[in-house]
């Protein structure tokens, strides 16, 4: 039986809000590192990655949280040596090929975000069957953040918003943060409430940079390749140690 059989008899996820974050953004970083310090070359840190990816997404699903970001390719990585993007982009695939079996019988729905016009015929393709193979799930959404830049996505929300104003379908006055919003890759997804980054580097490289206006950050330093279930949950735990506020005050502790 799969590891994640016991995910759709998890309890009512609404009562459990204040201790497991509904939406959990990861920027899975270190992978290069991790096979510099071992002499391997860069892409073996890559594929050990997948491996980390795979116990994250069943060990999140397990935990009752709603919707996981991971970011697996960043619209500024087309910078590396091509070597590397080529290898990058074969992972995805494989990714794709080997998990979304497994992804789609443990009811995970599965919604890549990021720029699709750049990329090749054969990862969209891939990218599009994930998706529609999982639309009906109803369990834990895996957002596939490839080729995706925070910047680059707020861009292309607008320019589909300015052609809407242009050809009269929107008031210019009707575009507020909700209307925005409900152009990003992430419509209709709540903002993340936590945002993970492994590797020590604390900086957000151009990941969900609108959604992340009131994510806990919580930075750690284990590379990506080393993160597991207890680094996961560790995590957690000092999320449920912070205090949001989202601008106001906290009750009883001023006082009135
Ligand atoms: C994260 O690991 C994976 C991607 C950015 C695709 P890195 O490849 O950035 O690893 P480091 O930061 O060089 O160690
Ligand atoms: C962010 O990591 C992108 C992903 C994890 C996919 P990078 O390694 O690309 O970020 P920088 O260059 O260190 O800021
Ligand atoms: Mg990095």
């Amino acid at each position: 039986m799969s590891v994640l059989g016991g995910v759709s008899a998890r309890p009512d996820f609404d009562t459990e809000a204040p201790t497991v974050p509904v939406h959990i953004g990861i920027i899975m970083d270190g992978n290069g590192r991790w096979a510099e310090a071992r002499g391997l070359p860069r892409v073996a840190g890559h594929r050990k990655g997948v491996d980390a990816l795979r116990r994250t997404v069943r060990h999140a699903a397990k935990l009752g949280v709603r919707h996981l970001t991971v970011f697996s390719f960043s619209s500024e990585n087309w910078s590396r040596p091509a070597q590397e993007v080529a290898s990058l982009m074969g992972l995805l695939r494989r990714f794709i090929e080997q998990d979304l079996r497994e992804l789609d019988q443990n009811n995970i729905r599965v919604r890549p975000i990021g720029r699709r016009d750049n990329l090749s015929k054969e990862i969209n393709e891939l990218l599009t069957h994930a998706e529609e193979t999982t639309r009906a799930n109803t369990g834990m959404t895996l957002l596939v953040a490839f080729n995706y830049g925070g910047r680059d996505e707020i861009a292309r929300a607008c320019r589909i918003v300015a052609e809407r104003v242009a050809a009269g379908e929107i008031a210019a006055d009707a575009v507020d943060e909700t209307l925005i919003a409900s152009y990003l890759d992430t419509a209709g997804i709540p903002d993340p409430d936590l945002i993970i980054r492994t590797s020590g580097e604390s900086r957000l490289s151009n990941f969900l940079m609108w959604q992340a206006a009131y994510a806990e950050f919580v930075f750690v330093p284990e590379l990506w390749p080393d993160f597991d279930e207890a680094a996961l949950e560790a995590a957690l735990s000092e999320f449920r140690n912070r205090n949001r506020r989202f601008g106001g005050v906290v009750a009883g502790v001023t006082g009135g």
